[in-house]
Order: C-alpha cells, then sequence, then structure tokens
C-alpha cells in the first residue's frame, strides 16, 4: 500500500509520498524533495537509489531469489530456454508456440551483418580486445540502419531481433578475426546459441560438431545472464536510453560499462586469477592471506555482490552445471579443484562471512566456458550475448514510459569556490 514519510530537515518537517511494488519493497518517493528544502539526498554507489520503477525482474539479495518476469531463475534454468526466455523478457509474457517461431524467424531474418561491416573488422589490430570490437561493431551497425535513429514503435521487435542476432555474429566474427581464421557465416538452419558455436568453431568446408551437452550448457550460460535487474551496464543503457538515443547506441554503452572487471570482466578476471593461483603452485591460501590482508589491493573474483548477501542463486545452478559438463565431456580441470578449494575456505573464514561474500555467478562460468574451447577474453563478451534481451527489455521500458525524463543526477559540489585569473606571469 501507498503511503506517506515524516523527515525532518533543518528542524522543518516535510512529507514525501512512498511507493510500494508489488513485492513489498518501499520506496520513498523524493522528487520534490529540492523544491521543497533545497537539499538533496547523496548516495554514491546508488546503494539506497531506486533509479526507476520495473517490471522486468526481480531479486531479493537477502533470501537469494531472482525471477524473470515473475518466474524463479531455478524454473527458468530447467525448463526454458534461452530465445524463449529473451523473448519473455522483452514482451513480459512466455510466448505462445506462435509467437516463439515468429520471434525465432526475426532473429534468423536478421542474422548476417551488412556486407559493407565485414571491412570495419578489418580496420582492429590483431590486439584489440573482443568487448572493444563488439561495443564498436553494434555502434556501426546502426549506421547500416538509418531508420534505426527515429525508430517508430512498429518497427521495434525486427530491431531488436537485429540487435540480438547480430551481436552473436559480431561477437564470432571478431573472435575469428583475432586468432586470424577466416569468418564463417551463420545457417539458417541452426537455432541461437548452435549458431554461435558453428560460427566460433567451424571451418569452410568442415562444420564443427554441435555436442547436445555443450550447446546446453552454453544456451543455460545465456540464460542466466540475460538480466539482472539496474546493475551497472543496464543502468547505462537506461541513461543512455533516456536521452532517446537509439537502441544500438544504448546497447554498445551497456557493453562498455560490462566490460570493467568489477562487472561482467570478473569472469575473465576469475579465470586469470586461478591461473595465477595454480602457476604459483599455492593451493589456494596463500592468495587468501593476501586478499585479506588487502596487501596488493588484491580481491577474490568471483565472490562478493551488491545485492546478494546471501547466495547469488545463479552461481548454485553454474555449480552443479560446471561438474556435469566436465563429467559429460571426460574432462578435469585443476583449475575447478582450486575454485572449489577457494569456496570451501572462504565459506568458512571470518573476513568473507562478516562481510557476507558468497561466490557469484562468474566464479563458476569461466570453467565452463573454458571446458567448451572459448578463449579467456572472449567471456565477458558471452556475458554481453547473454545480457543483451535484458539490455533491450530495459530500453523498450523506458522508451514505452510515457513519464520517462532524461536522466541527469545532481551532485554535491566540493570544488574550489569563486576565484579570480591569475595571468600566466603571476602564477608561481
Ligand atoms: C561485486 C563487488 C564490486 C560489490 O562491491 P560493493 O558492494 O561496492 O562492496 P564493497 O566494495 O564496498 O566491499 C565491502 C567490503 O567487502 C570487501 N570485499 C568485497 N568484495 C570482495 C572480494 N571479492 N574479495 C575480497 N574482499 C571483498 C571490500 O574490500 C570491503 O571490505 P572493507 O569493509 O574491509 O573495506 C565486490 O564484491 C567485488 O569487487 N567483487 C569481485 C568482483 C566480482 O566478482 N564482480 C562480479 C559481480 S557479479
Amino acid at each position: 500500500m501507498n503511503g506517506t514519510v515524516e523527515l525532518i530537515i533543518d528542524g522543518k518537517p516535510i512529507t514525501l509520498p512512498t511507493f510500494v511494488g508489488t513485492e513489498g519493497e518501499v520506496g520513498i518517493d523524493i522528487a520534490t524533495l529540492r523544491s521543497k528544502t533545497g537539499a538533496i539526498t547523496l548516495d554514491p554507489g546508488y546503494g539506497n537509489t531506486g533509479a526507476c520503477k520495473s517490471a522486468i525482474t526481480f531479486i531479493d539479495g537477502e533470501k537469494g531469489i531472482l525471477q524473470y518476469r515473475g518466474y524463479d531463475i531455478a524454473e527458468l534454468a530447467q525448463k526454458s530456454t534461452f530465445i524463449e526466455t529473451a523473448y519473455l523478457l522483452i514482451y513480459g509474457e512466455l510466448p505462445t508456440a506462435a509467437q516463439l517461431a515468429e520471434f525465432s524467424g526475426l532473429l534468423t531474418d536478421n542474422e548476417m551483418l551488412h556486407e559493407g561491416m565485414r571491412h570495419h573488422f578489418e580496420g582492429f589490430p590483431p590486439s584489440a580486445h573482443p568487448m572493444a570490437i563488439l561495443s564498436s561493431m553494434i555502434n556501426a551497425a546502426s549506421s547500416y540502419h538509418p531508420n534505426l535513429i527515429h525508430a517508430r514503435e512498429e518497427h521495434f521487435p525486427c530491431h531488436a531481433a537485429r540487435l540480438i542476432s547480430q551481436v552473436r555474429t559480431i561477437a564470432a566474427f571478431s573472435y575469428r578475426k583475432a586468432h586470424g581464421l577466416p569468418s564463417i557465416y551463420p545457417k539458417t538452419t541452426l537455432k541461437y546459441t548452435e549458431n554461435f558455436l558453428h560460427m566460433m568453431f567451424s571451418y569452410p568446408g568442415e562444420d564443427c560438431e554441435l555436442k547436445p551437452e555443450i550447446v546446453k550448457a552454453l544456451d543455460l550460460i545465456f540464460l542466466l545472464h540475460a538480466d539482472h535487474e539496474q546493475n551497472c551496464s543496464t543502468s547505462t543503457v537506461r541513461m543512455v536510453a533516456s536521452s532517446r538515443a537509439n537502441l544500438f547506441a544504448s546497447a554498445s554503452a551497456g557493453v562498455c560499462a560490462l566490460w570493467g572487471p568489477l562487472h561482467g570482466g570478473a569472469n575473465q578476471a576469475v579465470l586469470e586469477m586461478l591461473e595465477e593461483i595454480h602457476r604459483e603452485g599455492d593451493d589456494g591460501t596463500k592468495f587468501l592471506n593476501e586478499v585479506k590482508n588487502k596487501t596488493g589491493n588484491r580481491r577474490l573474483m568471483g565472490f562478493g555482490h551488491r545485492v546478494y548477501k546471501n547466495f547469488d542463486p545463479r552461481a548454485v545452478i553454474i555449480k552443479e552445471q560446471c561438474d556435469k559438463v566436465l563429467a559429460q565431456l571426460h574432462k578435469s580441470d585443476p583449475l575447478l579443484d582450486i575454485a572449489k578449494k577457494l569456496e570451501e575456505i572462504a565459506l568458512h573464514d571470518e573476513y568473507f562471512v562478516s562481510r557476507r561474500l558468497y561466490p557469484n555467478v562468474d566464479f563458476y562460468s569461466g570453467i565452463i566456458m573454458r571446458a567448451i574451447g572459448i578463449p579467456v577474453d572472449m567471456f565477458t563478451v558471452l556475458f554481453a550475448i547473454g545480457r543483451m534481451p535484458g539490455w533491450v527489455a530495459n530500453f523498450k521500458e523506458v522508451m514505452d514510459d510515457r513519464d520517462s525524463r532524461i536522466s541527469r543526477p545532481r551532485q554535491i559540489y566540493t570544488g574550489a569556490t569563486l576565484r579570480t585569473y591569475k595571468p600566466l606571469a603571476e602564477r608561481a
């Protein structure tokens, strides 16, 4: 139930309305705070700030709950597919058979890049990180579809499908480019995740084997990454969209935000950390001591989360999948043993327990991707492919909201007060 709250600011009471979400969270609506009191809120990192109302994803970090459009993540992971879940996120309901067929058809129709885009790949040096290529190429793709810039509502399904489909093609092309391999075009007969593996690992005249267990594991990774409410990259997408920038420009900004090691880049950072521990012959104990003593500013990558203070439900599903995939592929990985050891120690260690740090989605996902043959610098790119439907859904929510305003936070200024300009000769 919506109500009010009374605050005392500088000794003066002010009444503000509250807004209660469908799962019971209470937000204090401070839209009139500045005009009534002259004060603003200060919340670096936004840990206490609701930037929007959203009907897409619900998280209860205390209880370890994650739901897409009201469906529990564990149920979707077990019963759904990435593409069906993408439809659910964007359009709000699970598709009927006809709607799913239409959505899949749109994805297939839009999977080819404009041929003119191929030469852009040539401009990147071999050392280019695939995330740099991905964000540039998503933005470049908008130049080939000028009607995107003033997109009308009825064109949204086509633009959304084009982005979700082409991000996978761009990702595979950038991998092939980085490894000096010929580009492989998508096949209309293959489903979304199969097609990605085909473009990554086939050769002209020699299609790679699409093992069902690998396709399933990768599809699950995409599904588990598909949305995660107002994280850094999704907030970036919404921020850019609020200026009425187009879908591709907004998504390209999302890729840049995702790249950092504290966000999507953590999956690459986890693998590099595990490799380093393995190289040094440490069983994890020495490394964890360094983390706890804060020597060298190190963190246990893949641990901790701004919202989950109990456990990350995605991490539980991924860990299980990790064991399954390695068993199915008859592989063992010393890095998995190190990861398990680190988890075991950390979950009983006062430093991690008191700070409520638990494994997050990135802790085990890299081990699965490595087993599938995905190179480490592509890990965050795969995260971006998975997150695309969530970004599209959030973009749509901003565009559909007739009350939406441009995002424009304020600040508390802490710099110099007014002073006069000194000519160069008079400066000490
Ligand atoms: C995810 C993350 C950025 C959340 O950050 P946050 O909510 O701002 O939390 P803080 O950075 O304020 O950390 C709170 C405390 O826990 C510690 N901490 C947080 N994550 C830690 C980690 N992974 N390893 C060691 N210490 C960690 C901080 O040093 C801090 O300790 P202090 O109170 O002694 O200063 C952070 O946990 C992190 O850097 N994790 C590793 C990167 C990662 O896996 N990111 C993927 C997220 S899905």
